[in-house]
């Protein structure tokens, strides 16, 4: 993030008081309780956000190699983003144009120059060609259909990849990042080095899982005897690019960074700062590493989550990697102790339908903005 910016976003913190209510956003939201429950609203924010995307993948460090391959389902649809030879990156449905078997398993791995089925052995090349249907002389010779894998549309930038799970329209990075482009740029994210990725299934909607990670008031109470006296509970810097949008959660001590001249002043050791890419994905900066969420929605109620840590640069020694591996445990340990428990008897009770709505309030505003933008993308949908 540019010093300017920094500089300017630790003003805006001078200026919202000791308690941050100058932080606060312009309205509270009352929101129906169903946006969590109801499975006709699912399927169209399957179809609409998930399906015709774009939806966020993951960072380029995953697929870094010729050959690596990123693999999700998104809208239902299973696709799979490969590493070309010259460094593009081709998105494919992940089915072989047989009878449909996956190709590509996993979250992510390398393949070679080819990709074989494991069903009947038809393989493919890593563009996607159909290379060669072995055993089979004859058996296909009055197939007219071109069976090379079905494309989707992938893009690449600022060392994040976005697809298009639903089909081969062009993915426009800029448009989709609206301004935020200039911070994430400068984060240099193509650089970092890829740790480990783990993933996890939680009986909760989508929506409630990014809630969790949106506002800091809960901080003080539901992480008491966690990261409550490192962190400010009060309010986090918002801030809106296009439908995705930026909280920054701050430390406690940011105060004491604000006495200092604008020129010695660094907000980077004091903020979490995550970037909401909406609907699949959230891409927090920490002081010395990152780290991602990818939602994959598998029903109203259940959502899989992806959880990646990425270094600034490869980990040079065992230790190194030791180092980071314990950041991500770390982080899962507090949200999967803390945050997403709760996050689940919450859904229970939404699902019980005893509770017509929740209320967003002003101390939160990431949390209203970001119902506010899927409402409006399911709105403008056809
Ligand atoms: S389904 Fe892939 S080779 Fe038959
Ligand atoms: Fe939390």
């Amino acid at each position: 993030m540019r010093r300017e910016r920094q500089v300017e976003l630790l003003a805006r913190v001078a200026d919202a008081g000791p308690r941050l209510t100058g932080l606060f956003g312009e309205t509270s939201l009352v929101q129906p309780a169903d946006a969590y429950t109801d499975p006709a609203r699912f399927a169209r924010e399957q179809q609409v956000l998930f399906r015709d995307g774009p939806t966020y993948l993951g960072l380029s460090a995953e697929c870094a190699e010729p050959g690596a391959f990123i693999s999700a389902r998104l809208g239902g649809v299973p696709v799979v983003v490969v590493r070309q030879g010259d460094g593009s990156l081709s998105g494919f449905v992940n089915a072989c144009r047989h009878r449909g078997a996956p190709l590509f398993e996993g979250d992510r791995g390398t393949i070679g120059a080819r990709v074989a089925c494991g069903y009947h052995a038809w393989t493919y090349e890593r563009d996607g060609r159909l290379a060669a249907r072995p055993m089979s002389e004859g058996a296909f010779d009055d197939v007219a259909l071109n069976c090379d894998l079905h494309r989707v549309a992938v893009a690449e930038r600022y060392g994040i990849v976005f697809v298009r799970a639903g089909g081969t329209a062009p993915i426009d990075i800029d448009d989709l990042l609206g301004g935020a482009e200039d911070d994430l740029g400068a984060f240099g994210l193509d650089g970092y080095a890829h740790i480990e990725s783990r993933t996890n299934t939680w009986n909760m909607n989508w929506k409630l899982l990014l809630d969790t990670f949106t506002e800091s008031y809960h901080i003080r109470w539901l992480h008491k005897d966690s990261i409550a006296p490192a962190f400010n509970s009060d309010c986090t810097i918002f801030e809106a690019f296009g439908r995705n949008f930026t909280s920054i959660g701050l430390r406690k001590d940011v105060f004491d960074e604000l006495g200092k001249a604008p020129e010695d002043q660094s907000l980077i050791p004091y903020g979490t700062i995550q970037y909401f890419l909406v609907p699949s994905g959230l891409v927090v900066h920490q002081l010395d590493h990152v780290e991602t969420w990818r939602l994959e929605p598998v029903d109203v109620r259940t959502t899989r989550a992806v959880t990646s840590m990425f270094a600034p640069e490869p980990p040079a020694t065992d230790k190194a990697v030791g180092y980071w591996r314990k950041n991500l445990d770390l982080l899962l340990q507090v949200v999967s102790s803390e945050d997403f428990p709760l996050m689940e008897r919450i859904q229970q009770n939404l699902d019980s339908g005893a509770l017509p709505e929740v209320v967003y309030g002003r101390i939160e505003p990431p949390l209203v903005y970001f119902h506010q933008a899927v409402d409006k993308l399911l709105a403008a949908a056809p």
